[in-house]
């Protein structure tokens, strides 16, 4: 199976081109971002540390899976646990304003529950401290993905008692950093989490049942909004990382569009619609409907700082009976891809956004994540002249700007990835990074979509 379920398209510049053009000069035209857009990367702990065993830290259940292809497991992925500080002084070249991070709850919380590790938790107070001396907003996410493993032989998030471990989680990571962190970020792709764990069995914990998504899908809403509750007094904003990736009807044939429908509102509404409106989606209300009790909905739903969007790709389904929740991914032909197999189609985030102001009353947004991974290698001086990556971003940043244009709420940009990272079932072989990582030694060397970001960075704005 393809790394991202998320199937979808490109619209190159030159299709944009009747996008607002705000300023043109010699050598081309650009566009020009609001003042005080965030122009940030993002990382998640678990796929740069390495450090698995490092400082008390516990086990995670991520820890034993060999990526596909490759033999380089997380340890000690681009070992940013023991060059923390080198890594910080790269994002200051880099010239960004904020940095989007996870904290690993394995090395907080061994066990998951009870017990804190003191030097799992000096490590992000010092990361954190660094990152203010470097003048580089955190942008803190307290789960990535690394779910402590005693917690996952409870039943994980398909047992409604990891809400209160979640909580305990929380409250010890914002009593050390919550004076220094303005934003936070509960829970990274809860989408994610739900289907590849636990709806088709992807990736851990590898099961593959229906019921077991819904469970997982509303604990984790639990969990998050559970979160903001008990973290709301602390006058911080909060927010969500949400995997927004539009869905589209494979064919124009109803039971396509059904099942379009479908996935649409079991992998977006779902999340979304509790979060903001206190309700599920009629369609979906059924299947959630043996896991919610009391007031869960009040619990739940949350006036959001911000809503953090992740997008890769639009998702094509059709109906498949027989298939988990009888719908599958399909890959148009008409769209370029990238060497992880991601559709290349900037329309995408830009009809993502317009959905997020139409329906969703128009919050403020940022893009947590956006990137692409190719299979570029280093010259002899380590060098990776990365033009695709540069044309990615580029044409995703028009379509961002076209929705700014249009009205969207958009508030800043975080490029998926800071450094070459650990990318799941995939290991080193999607290598999304604006900095290359020798994981041999642990060398750094930036490419030249490093270059090219830091140019928007400091000019704020990009060439068409
Ligand atoms: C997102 C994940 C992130 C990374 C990118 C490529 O879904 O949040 O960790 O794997 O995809």
């Amino acid at each position: 199976m393809r790394r991202r379920f998320f199937l979808a398209g490109s619209t190159t510049a030159a299709a944009l081109a009747s996008f607002p053009v705000i300023q043109a000069e010699t050598g081309g035209n650009f566009i020009q971002f609001p003042r005080n857009f965030i122009w940030g990367v993002a990382s998640s702990a678990f796929q740069i540390e390495g450090g698995l065993n490092t400082d008390g830290r516990g086990v995670g259940i991520w820890d034993d899976v060999v990526a596909d292809n490759s033999s380089i497991t997380a340890e000690p992925a681009a070992d940013h646990y023991g060059r923390w500080q080198d890594d910080i002084g790269l994002l200051e070249k880099l010239g960004v304003n904020a940095y989007r991070f996870s904290i690993a709850w394995p090395r907080v919380i061994p066990e998951g529950v009870g017990h804190v590790n003191p030097l799992g938790l000096a490590f992000y107070d010092r990361l954190v401290d660094r990152l203010l001396e470097a003048g580089i907003t955190p942008i803190l996410c307290l789960h990535h993905w690394d779910l402590p493993k005693p917690l996952q032989d409870n039943g994980g998030w398909r047992n409604r008692d990891i809400v209160a471990n979640f909580i305990q989680y929380a409250t010890v990571v914002a009593d050390r950093l919550g004076d220094r962190v303005r934003h936070w970020i509960a829970i990274n792709e809860a989408y994610s989490i739900a289907y590849g764990g636990y709806g088709i069995g992807f990736w851990p914990p590898f099961i593959r049942n229906e019921k077991a998504y819904f469970a997982a899908a509303h604990h984790l809403n639990l969990a998050q909004g559970a979160v903001f509750k008990a973290l709301a007094s602390r006058g911080r904003e909060f927010g969500t990382a949400m995997v927004l990736n539009p869905v589209r009807a494979s064919t124009p044939a109803l039971e396509d569009i059904g099942a379009a429908q479908f996935h649409h509102a079991m992998s977006i509404k779902l999340f979304l619609d509790p979060l903001t409106r206190g309700r599920y989606p009629d369609v979906i209300e059924e299947h959630v409907a043996p896991f919610i009790h009391g007031k869960d909905l009040n619990t739940i739903q949350h006036s959001v700082d911000f809503i953090g969007m992740n997008y890769y790709e639009p998702e094509y389904r059709r109906s498949v009976s027989g298939a988990p929740f009888g719908t599958e991914g399909t890959l148009p032909s008409d769209f370029p891809t990238t060497d992880s197999g991601a559709l290349i189609e900037p329309g995408g985030l830009y009809q993502q956004l317009v959905e997020l102001r139409e329906h969703y009353g128009n919050p403020p947004i940022y893009i947590t994540e956006n990137g692409a991974a190719f299979r570029d290698l280093p010259d002899a001086s380590l060098r990776v002249h990365d033009s695709k990556r540069i044309a990615f971003l580029r044409d995703h940043l028009i379509a961002a700007h076209r929705a700014i244009s249009d009205g969207v709420n958009l508030r800043g940009y975080f490029v998926w990835t800071f450094l070459d990272s650990f990318e799941w079932r995939l290991g080193f072989s999607a290598r999304f990074g604006l900095v290359f990582v020798d994981v041999a030694n642990g060398k750094r060397a930036p490419k030249s979509s490093f270059d090219w970001y830091a140019e928007v960075v400091r000019s704020n704005r990009v060439r068409a």
